[in-house]
């Protein structure tokens, strides 16, 4: 099982079962057992004595924190505007039906998150796609088999 309770013990007491600490914690958590699950964020809520909801605000406010399990790698198509007008959506759709799943979400066997973002600030190397912080530009999805072989 994912969520070990344990492992979330062990991060409690690195941080002295302190409130004020919480996004330290949040974060440990989401390092070690790669995103929030909810019964760690129980756990929380009863050890650190913070109802369970106000470590959702926390857990839902910053984009970095992931409430559902993430895919071994990491997918993410500019969609930036100098991406855009050089095919990246085009790109996004074959993607997402490669892998069968939406943009935003993970493959059923955990491989891959698809994400989207604006700008990664290579707009000459457009459509830019990045694989866990590995830059592939001039994108076609020609290409795109072929790279993501790499990563199964
Ligand atoms: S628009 Fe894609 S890197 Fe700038």
């Amino acid at each position: 099982m994912l969520t070990d309770l344990g492992t979330v013990n062990e991060i409690l007491e690195k941080h002295g079962y302190q409130r004020a600490s919480l996004i330290g914690i949040l974060q440990d958590i989401q390092s070690r057992m790669n995103y929030l699950p909810r019964k760690a964020l129980l756990h929380l809520s009863r050890c650190l004595d913070i109802p369970l909801a106000e470590i959702y605000e926390v857990a839902t406010f910053y984009k970095a924190f992931h409430l559902e399990p993430k895919g071994r790698h990491t997918i993410q198509v500019c969609l930036g505007t100098a991406c855009h007008v050089r095919g990246s959506r085009r790109i996004l759709s074959y993607l997402e039906s490669l892998l069968e799943v939406k943009a935003g979400g993970t493959t059923k066997d955990l491989s891959f998150s698809l994400e989207t973002v604006n700008c990664l600030g290579a707009c000459a190397l457009g459509p830019l796609l990045v694989i866990d912080r590995k830059y592939y530009g001039k994108m076609s999805t020609n290409r795109m088999e072929e790279i993501l072989k790499k990563y199964r």
